[in-house]
């Protein structure tokens, strides 16, 4: 078993459960949340004993976004050159369902970490959102393509031009969630949902998940392939560096519009 410094794993039954866990940081994805993450989903996904995966977070956080503290000082060549978030689209290749339980917040790479599941499960607290324009970036693990694919261009648009997070309700009445659970119940009824799932004909199950997958994600790569180079292009600007900067500092951002 290998040892995780940023989730916690557990079996239970035919399901394994991953836990996002850097309570410190509001589950912030750093780059070992992303190894982590990636890796448990790849070891659960080639053992036949598993046929669901759960990703979650805490009551308060799902995750609060990609590590702003870890990203704001790179320059778009630091970014380029590593490709950075390049990893996280070995989910994409998972044939076993992944279920999303959030609670809490689901920001910016947070929300797009859900938007990588087959499908999400809301808690009544959940908050949705793809805030990266106030950092002075835009969505760089896939939002901007799949946020649109699943809400649509008008409400996709009006979140990732304001930032602006919604509430479940919103998010269920909008496409981007399956259903809204109480708080209390989020977990039991997730479980629930994902053993009934592993208890199915698991070739049946991913050659599913693959054709519906295949509805959404056709000329999705491009997409993807465009978001990220000018993802990383972002940070050549004066504004991501003030977005970031001031995040860190607690103090309202100055931008320069260039
Ligand atoms: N990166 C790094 N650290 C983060 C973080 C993030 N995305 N989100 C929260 N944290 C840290 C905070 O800095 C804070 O750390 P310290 O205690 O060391 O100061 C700790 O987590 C707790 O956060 P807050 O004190 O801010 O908690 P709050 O309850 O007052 O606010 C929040 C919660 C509104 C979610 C706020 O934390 C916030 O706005 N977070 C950033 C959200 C964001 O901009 N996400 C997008 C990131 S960029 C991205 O994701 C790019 C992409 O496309 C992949």
């Amino acid at each position: 078993m290998m040892d995780y410094k940023n989730i916690l794993l557990q079996r239970s039954g035919r399901v394994g459960v991953i836990t996002l866990h850097r309570p410190e940081a509001l589950n912030a994805l750093n780059l070992g949340m992303m190894h982590d993450v990636v890796a448990a989903v790849g070891h659960l996904d080639a053992d036949t004993d598993i046929g669901a995966i759960v990703i979650t977070g805490s009551e308060r956080a799902f995750a609060a976004g990609a590590d702003i503290k870890e990203m704001a000082s790179r320059s778009y060549m630091d970014m380029y050159a590593a490709d950075w978030f390049g990893g996280w689209d070995a989910l994409t290749q998972v044939r076993t369902p992944l279920i999303a339980a959030v609670a809490g917040y689901a920001l910016g790479g947070g929300c797009e970490l859900a938007m990588m599941c087959d499908f999400i499960l809301a808690a009544d607290t959940a908050k949705f959102g793809q805030p990266e324009i106030n950092l002075g970036v835009i969505p760089g693990i896939g939002g901007s393509q799949r946020l649109t694919r699943a809400v649509g261009k008008s409400k996709a648009m009006d979140m990732i031009l304001t930032g602006r997070t919604i509430g479940a309700e919103e998010a269920e009445r909008s496409g981007l969630v399956s259903r809204v659970l109480p708080a209390a119940e989020l977990m039991s009824q997730t479980l629930e949902t994902a053993a009934a799932i592993s208890k199915l004909p698991a070739p049946a199950a991913a050659l599913a998940k693959e054709s519906v997958n295949v509805a959404f994600e056709t000329h999705l790569a491009a997409g993807i392939r465009f978001e990220r180079r000018v993802f990383h292009s972002l940070f050549a600007t004066k504004d991501q560096k003030e977005g970031m900067g001031a995040f860190i500092e607690k103090r309202p951002p100055s931008f320069l519009h260039q």
